[in-house]
């Protein structure tokens, strides 16, 4: 990547990571632009929240295509394609998606998961770690592969599981985490420092250098 790297965001609802990217992305010394915003549905609520801090959204409807995942995801390959866009982050992009579209876009498409990965893969993170009486969760950023909720792990938070936590606290308390830890992992991934060897990531010597541990680099 030449200059600083076209993002393209992808959100099927509220969009509140995706809101963290374009905040980090507005600093002209972030290494990233948020250069689209797109959602499978009309009714995201964050393609509103984009369009009035200046970032292009685009609607490329899921709903038309039925079954057929691959050939909505040819829809939106071309209008990632046509915004010129380096890295897709899915950010709340509520479809899984093929080996064709992850192929395509192998280690320029990351995800953020709410759990530390591997543990609590799918939905209804926060209830299942209560359920399991976990004394840390948190969330992970990962390069996308096309098993769900897998690939290399580039960036991790941990939080504390607090005695009488209830579900919306605990997901509060990992959503917080998730809008700093986004930001820093698309840092990361744009300045090359995050590469992918032998499906592990090698964090770039400076990372570690700089005290970045990402384990939690919330403290
Ligand atoms: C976040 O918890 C994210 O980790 C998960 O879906 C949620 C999306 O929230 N993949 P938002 O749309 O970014 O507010």
């Amino acid at each position: 990547m030449s200059g600083r790297a076209k993002l393209g965001i992808l959100i099927s609802g509220r969009g509140s990571n995706m809101a963290a990217l374009v905040a980090a992305a507005a600093d002209p010394d972030y290494p990233a632009e948020a250069r689209l915003v797109l959602a499978n549905r009309a009714d995201a609520a964050g393609l509103e929240h984009a369009a009035a801090q200046g970032v292009p959204t685009a609607i490329v409807a899921s709903k038309p295509f039925g079954k057929d995942r691959e050939a909505f995801e040819r829809a939106l390959d071309a209008r990632l394609q046509q915004a010129g866009i380096d890295l897709v982050c899915l950010a709340g992009f509520m479809r899984l998606l093929t080996p064709w579209f992850v192929g395509r876009w192998r280690d320029r498409l990351i995800n953020i998961h709410p759990s530390i990965l591997p543990a609590f893969k799918g939905l209804d993170t926060h209830a299942r770690a209560l359920a399991e009486g976990v004394r840390w969760h948190g969330c992970t950023v990962h390069y996308v592969r096309a098993e769900m909720d897998a690939g290399p792990i580039i960036a991790q938070a941990a939080v504390p599981v607090l005695p009488g936590d209830e579900e919306e606290h605990l997901a509060a308390r990992v959503l917080a985490a998730e809008h700093r830890l986004y930001p820093l992992a698309v840092r990361l991934v744009a300045e090359g420092r995050a590469p992918v060897a032998g499906e592990r990531v090698m964090l770039h010597p400076t990372v570690a250098a700089a005290g970045t541990t990402l384990l939690n680099p919330l403290g």
